[in-house]
């Protein structure tokens, strides 16, 4: 085999309570990238749709993580890589992730597999620094091992996979602003008060095992960030009133998406989360801000050969 197409799909990353070390995998929304082995050595990056980005090996995320890759492999062929981006940068659900994930995903597949997912995480978190200017795998996790993911350790990497209720779905809101995902981080405070700490690890544990019972209930009171959400939602034209009218219209929880603009919503059951999405539209829909919305069922499956 010497070309191969995958989906690597978009991620929510923090799930409220767990900056940089929850995150889920969503299922409707992706990139897709066409990677082919070359007898000539190196990364070249020959395509991209959708978005201006670098063609520069160097400067793309996804030819950053190849290259993290590569340089530890060195395989006796090289790899052209062609980037088809939906996911809109700066949007808040993995979209830097999903190219990271999606070049060393597609390069091991065509070496027969050399690495496993956690190596792979590892040599793609190399392309998400270039993009937020940190390292944190809590978009590239749910996007390689799929579902619901903790992140143990990034050195070294140590990913935990958690069990999906079956009945969870996500609704998400995308208003059609940029937030860099660098800029959203520079506004966090570098220490927490102890009190706000207690509370947030309180409500991580309890995701875990809400995750691990499918206790919705639970899960719903577990979806509280006290740290990073009063600094982002700043950013984020009418948080408040959307995640007032998605509690009031049924959602279990409702929070920032990664860094932002996105707002995502758990809900028990599709019919619920399409209930939270139509409220979501009407708050919007009386703004001047252009959004899309959508409802995914969680995705235990995460990037996969098309
Ligand atoms: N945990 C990261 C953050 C996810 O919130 O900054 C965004 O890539």
């Amino acid at each position: 085999m010497d070309s191969i197409k995958i989906f690597s799909p978009a991620t929510v990353a923090n799930v409220s309570c767990g900056f940089d070390v929850l995150g889920f995998c969503l299922d409707s929304v992706g990139d897709e990238m066409v990677i082919h082995k070359t007898s000539e050595k190196g990364i070249k990056i020959t395509k991209i749709e959708g978005y201006d980005l670098p063609y520069e090996a160097k400067k793309n995320v996804a030819g950053v993580s190849a290259l993290a890759m590569y340089e530890a492999l060195q395989p006796d062929c090289g790899f052209e890589i062609e980037i088809y981006k939906k996911i809109k940068p700066g949007s808040g659900i993995g979209s830097s992730s999903a190219s990271a994930a999606g070049s060393v995903y597609g390069m091991n597949e065509l070496l027969g597999r050399p690495l496993n997912k956690t190596e792979l995480t590892k040599h793609a978190l190399k392309g998400e620094a270039l993009a937020s200017q940190s390292e944190h795998a809590d978009n590239l996790a749910p996007a390689i091992f799929g579902g619901f993911t903790l992140v143990r350790s990034i050195n070294p990497v140590d990913v935990i996979e958690l069990p999906t209720p079956k009945d969870l779905f996500a609704t998400l809101i995308h208003p059609q602003i940029e937030i860099k995902t660098s800029e959203a981080r520079a506004l966090l405070p570098n220490s927490v008060e102890l009190k706000k700490a207690i509370a947030q690890w309180s409500n991580v544990g309890s995701l875990v095992h809400a995750l691990h019972t499918s206790n919705y209930d639970i899960l719903g009171k577990s979806l509280n960030d006290v740290i990073v959400e009063p600094y982002r939602k700043l950013l984020i034209p009418h948080f408040d009133t959307i995640k007032k009218t998605t509690l009031d219209s049924g959602a279990l929880g409702c929070g920032i998406s990664g860094s932002g603009p996105s707002i995502f919503a758990l809900s028990k059951g599709k019919e619920d989360a399409e209930k939270v999405e139509k409220a979501m539209k009407k708050v919007y829909s009386k703004t001047e801000i252009p959004f899309y919305t959508f409802v995914s069922k969680i995705n235990t499956e995460g990037i996969k050969v098309l």
